[in-house]
């Protein structure tokens, strides 16, 4: 499907971090993701032939199924792997396991525990690895994020959007996405609970680039001014659910309140799972703001387009 691949660049490349796509990238992704989205028909065949692994460390719902039917709807095998009983590394080294891996398939989807166990992985293997979450980055989740705010504002220019909750993976990816597009980010969390040092470095340096705002505040009230609201579980798989840190989560659950003080117009988003009544009430995922069904869905389709360009041919 040589049509599909717009941008050639992204050919055979690993998607580890968010940043590693330049803005032109990303909105190539986003733009075959709207065509795939409107005409399914016109990505058929775009993997025919290849085989694709997913290993996964941990549960899933909407990443593994949005990539088993994607790959299929792209005319590819997906293998689904599951780790969960067994982490990387246990029963052969990481490097073994990319070189028998690479011998049989074209591509390798992984969800980790450990960001370091998917750099190992990506080393060793001479095929693409995509991130499908570790402890720091959920890049595909971003670029779908992305695209259901475009979808939704009709476009990115100006656009500024706030994270409430705990600063963990999903906020790590969305701030790199959010910088290198130029969207205003702000991120709101307890004290304390601030995002990853470098990846907070690395975001501020592409929103400088590319003109646009990153703030970190401690201030629910700071959700002013925002075209959307997203907020994620205050407990990320393999994190701690502590008691006593999570009481310091409860000023930032996100209420009708604290969407009205967002603006008339915000949006709500989450990745999920959600854990309502906790980051988030019903009232506000089960509103007319909430996107959370459409960022689902995109899911798949920048997946998609993913997947159409790192395997060009
Ligand atoms: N948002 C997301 O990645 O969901 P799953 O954990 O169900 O895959
Ligand atoms: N931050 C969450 C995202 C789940 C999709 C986690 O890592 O569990």
């Amino acid at each position: 499907m040589t049509t599909l691949n717009q941008t050639p660049s992204l050919a055979g490349r690993d998607l580890l971090s968010i940043a590693s796509l330049s803005a032109e990238e990303l909105t190539s992704i986003m733009d075959l993701a709207e065509r795939l989205k409107r005409d399914p028909i016109s990505g058929a065949g775009a993997l025919a032939g290849r085989s694709i692994i997913m290993l996964f460390e941990k549960a899933s719902l909407r990443t593994r199924v949005s990539f088993e039917v994607g790959i299929h709807r792209l005319g590819g095998q997906a293998i689904y792997f599951d780790q969960s009983r067994q982490r990387l590394g246990e029963r052969e080294s990481i490097k073994d396991y990319a070189r028998n891996l690479e011998r049989w398939v074209d591509g390798i989807i992984a969800r980790v525990f450990s960001h370091v166990a998917l750099e190992e992985l990506a080393e060793h293997a001479d095929v693409p690895v995509v991130n499908a979450l570790s402890d720091i980055e959920h890049p595909c989740q971003a670029i779908a994020d992305v695209l259901t705010l475009r979808e939704r504002r009709g476009s990115l220019d100006g656009a500024r959007l706030c994270y409430i909750g705990d600063p963990n993976n999903v906020c790590h990816s969305l701030m790199l996405a959010c910088a290198t597009l130029g969207v205003g980010i702000t991120v709101i969390a307890p004290p304390g609970e601030g995002p990853d040092g470098d990846i907070y470095d690395c975001a501020a340096s592409l929103a400088s680039a590319a003109g646009a705002a990153l703030d970190v505040s401690t201030n629910p009230r700071d959700v002013a001014g925002h075209d959307a609201v997203y907020t994620d579980t205050w407990t990320s798989m393999g994190a701690s659910s502590d008691p006593d840190r999570l009481r310091a989560f409860e000023p930032y659950r996100v209420t009708p309140e604290l969407m009205a003080r967002a603006g008339r117009d915000a949006l709500f988003m989450h990745c999920l799972p959600a854990t309502r009544g906790a980051e988030v009430v019903d009232e506000v995922i089960d509103s007319p703001a909430s996107v959370v069904y459409d960022q689902a869905e995109n899911r798949m389709h920048a997946q998609n387009a993913l997947l159409a360009q790192l395997f060009a041919r």
